[in-house]
Order: structure tokens, then C-alpha cells, then sequence
């Protein structure tokens, strides 16, 4: 495996391979990787020749009052899981590098970021998109991997590469969880033990909302508030938002038919958790 931490002579090694004709698959990440994480960079080492992971703590997706000083990182161990899970090339490039002096170029998705976690971080997706984008252009991948746990994100960037044409196909994997059902992210380390305990809410929840769609409810706000319900019974949580959308549009729908997305976020104590399920009704 080789790391890489300069853009130009990643993309050197990368020219040679693809002049090889080797597929190109790339996990873009933050790192403090975990069995979520793992099974993207799994998935694409068994679809491509090569499989590039990126770790990359990115500031721009991150708001003033948010956790970018404090996110957790653990290189050392991140390369070596990334290694065994199949990765063949690690790049960890730095702040200077990624946004030099007088960066001023974004890119916004618009619409499909205004609901959902767009309402509470309005300058998130924002952040993501300009990453993103600047990562496909740098590695050039066949496929790239993200996970359903960031539904929206998935979403919006499907939108974002076929509304600038972007030569890269997007494959969405599933939710990686917890035994107790919690969806593993890397911000659960924030977690103490009685908002860890009670954090599997979120899942309990969204089975609870699986359950009743699939007994015949369809009024939207039944299920809300069986979901709110539930979750306000723990001391530790918060809600954020729980969100009954299209996963075409991402707009509330008051009546449960078709291809939906229940996402819901919720703070345990400090910590913003996300979960979410799809269901075609
Ligand atoms: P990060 O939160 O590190 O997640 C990297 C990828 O792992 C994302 O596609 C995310 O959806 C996926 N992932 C996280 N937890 C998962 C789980 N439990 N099961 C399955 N997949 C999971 O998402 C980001 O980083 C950033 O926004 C990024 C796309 C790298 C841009 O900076």
C-alpha cells in the first residue's frame, strides 16, 4: 500500500495505472475509520483493479460552533484496518494543499440541500460538494463509494455528478451498524456511557416507523410522532429533526407512498447522531 500526501505525485501514480488500464475505485473519507468505512473500501476492492481511500478531516463542511478542531483521528490505525479491508493507496492531504490562499470557488447543489440536515447546517453541504468535487477531478475514479448512513449526502452527490456531467459512477452501500442496531459513525466515540446506552433509540425508532408503514399506516404524521415519541423518552436526546421525505426530491410528504426516506438527527447530549431507512411503499 502507498500513502500519499502531495496531489501531484498521487496523480502521477495514478496516470501509470489508468494507462495500464486499470478501473479506479475511491473511498473518500474523514478517517477514524470504522466497519462502515471498511465495507466501502471491501466493496470496492472486489469491483476495481485499484481502490483509493482519501482521509481528510475537510473544513469547509464544518460550521463555526462544530467539532472540526476536536474530530477524532487516528492515522496509525486507520492505514493499517485500511490496508487489511483493501485499500492500495491512502491519500492525507492538508489543509494548505486542498484550499490554497484565496480559495474562492464552490460548488452548491441547490434544492435537494435546503431540507434535512440543510436546515440546521446551512453552509454543510456546501462544504461537501466543493470536496468531493475536488477529490473526483484529483483522482479520476471509475466508481466511487459512499455510504446510505448520509443518505442525503449520497443523494445530493448522484445529482451533483450527472448535473455536471462527472465521469464517475456512484455506488451507495448500506448501513453498517452496532450489534445493539446503533448505525457506527465515528462521532460515537463521543458518546458517554448513558447516551451511548440510549442512542439505540434512533434505530428502535425508525423499526418501529418500518413497522407500522408496513401494517398499512400512511399518514405521515402518525409516524413522526410515534418516532418523536419514543425518542423523547430518553433523557439524553434531543431531536433535531424527524423527516418523512421523497428520496427524489427530499421534500416532506404527508402521505406515505412510493420511494421514501425516514431520516431523522437527534443530539445525545452533545453529540449529533443521524440515521435514516428507505422504503419503497
Ligand atoms: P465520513 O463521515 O468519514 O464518511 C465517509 C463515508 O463513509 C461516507 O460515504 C459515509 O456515508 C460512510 N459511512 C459512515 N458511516 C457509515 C456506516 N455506519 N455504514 C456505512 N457507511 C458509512 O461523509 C464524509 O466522511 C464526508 O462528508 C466526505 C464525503 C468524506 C467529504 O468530506
Amino acid at each position: 500500500m502507498e500513502i500519499f500526501h502531495d496531489i501531484q505525485k498521487l496523480r502521477q501514480s495514478l496516470d501509470t495505472k489508468r494507462l495500464e488500464g486499470k478501473n479506479i475505485g475511491f473511498v473518500p473519507t474523514m478517517g477514524y475509520l470504522h466497519q462502515g468505512h471498511l465495507s466501502l473500501i471491501k466493496s470496492s476492492a472486489k469491483e476495481n483493479d485499484v481502490t483509493v481511500l482519501s482521509i481528510y478531516v475537510n473544513p469547509t463542511q464544518f460550521a463555526p460552533n462544530e467539532d472540526l478542531d476536536n474530530y477524532p483521528r487516528d492515522l496509525e490505525n486507520d492505514t493499517k484496518i485500511a490496508e487489511e479491508a483493501g485499500a492500495d493507496i491512502i491519500f492525507i492531504p492538508n489543509n494548505k494543499m486542498m484550499y490554497i490562499d484565496n480559495h474562492v470557488t464552490y460548488v452548491n447543489v441547490h434544492e435537494l440541500t435546503d431540507n434535512l440536515c440543510g436546515l440546521s447546517r446551512p453552509t454543510h453541504f456546501q462544504g461537501v460538494t466543493t470536496i468531493v468535487t475536488k477529490l473526483f477531478n484529483i483522482v479520476q475514479p471509475k466508481r466511487a463509494y459512499f455510504g446510505q448512513k448520509d443518505a442525503q449526502q449520497a443523494i445530493i452527490i448522484k445529482r451533483m455528478v450527472k448535473d455536471l456531467n462527472i465521469p464517475v459512477d456512484i455506488v451507495v452501500c448500506p448501513i453498517i451498524r452496532e450489534h445493539d442496531g446503533l448505525a457506527m459513525s465515528s462521532r460515537n466515540t463521543y458518546l458517554n456511557q448513558q447516551e451511548r446506552s440510549e442512542a439505540t433509540i434512533l434505530n428502535e425508532s425508525l423499526q418501529k416507523a418500518k413497522l407500522l408503514i408496513e401494517a398499512g399506516e400512511r399518514d405521515s404524521k402518525v409516524i413522526k410522532n410515534t418516532i418523536e415519541s419514543m425518542i423523547n423518552s430518553k433523557p439524553s436526546a434531543n431531536i433535531d429533526y424527524i423527516s418523512i421525505v421523497s428520496q427524489e426530491t427530499l421534500k416532506d410528504i404527508t402521505t406515505i407512498k412510493g420511494s421514501i426516506l425516514i431520516a431523522i438527527a437527534v443530539k445525545m447530549g452533545n453529540t449529533r447522531l443521524i440515521d435514516n431507512i428507505q422504503m419503497e411503499v
